[in-house]
């Protein structure tokens, strides 16, 4: 590197430096693209996305389920339960929070009812924490799983049977597209 003029010139350095930065945030941003592109293109072959945010509940409420079975000796089942659980609610809650629940707020004026799942969504975070600090063989831990199943049921009805709906019949084949193709990148950020 002399003068600025060997084949290790700073704007040599300075473009490969950019060059680098620039791939590594396209490797970063491609999963979540490449998830919008296809949640998009099977919105338009007739998927409803409501129903794949449906399906995430059933799979919640499942894995609650297969929690409050194990007995409080199966520590590791339990983390590896539990793990799962966080991994998804976050990918789903992160969809819900960014996508669907603006859209309530906005579109649907459904002001109360949105701040009132972001709420929800707050408690449950406060659950999956409490359930990973707790030790999992304390039969308290079942208490808590049990109380966020609740909450998880409940709020689950709400979106499905009133919030959902009323999206549902604002938005058109085109906007419902668009927005299964938002929701899929959303969970690629985490999934
Ligand atoms: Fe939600
Ligand atoms: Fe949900």
């Amino acid at each position: 590197m002399h003068n600025g003029r060997g084949w290790l010139s700073t704007g040599n350095m300075a473009a490969f430096a950019g060059g680098a930065v620039a791939a590594v945030v396209a490797s970063r941003m491609l999963p979540p693209l490449m998830a919008q592109a296809v949640g998009s293109a099977r919105a338009a072959a007739g998927r409803d996305p409501f129903e794949a945010l449906i399906k995430d509940h059933r799979q919640f409420v499942a894995l609650l389920s297969e929690m409050e079975r194990s007995p409080n000796d199966a520590v590791f089942q339990r983390t590896q339960l539990l793990l799962r659980l966080k991994r998804r609610l976050t990918a789903h809650a992160l969809a819900e929070e960014d996508v669907i629940y603006p859209m309530l707020h906005d579109r649907a004026n459904a002001v109360e009812d949105a701040r009132h799942l972001y709420g929800e969504h707050a408690e449950m975070k406060m659950h999956l924490h409490a359930l990973e600090q707790m030790p999992k063989g304390d039969p308290r831990w079942l208490d808590r799983v049990g109380a966020l199943k609740a909450l998880i049921q409940t709020h689950a009805r709400q979106e499905e049977e009133i919030d959902f709906p009323k999206l549902r019949q604002l938005l058109s084949d085109r906007q419902t597209a668009r927005l299964s193709g938002s929701l899929q990148r959303e969970k690629a950020f985490v999934l």
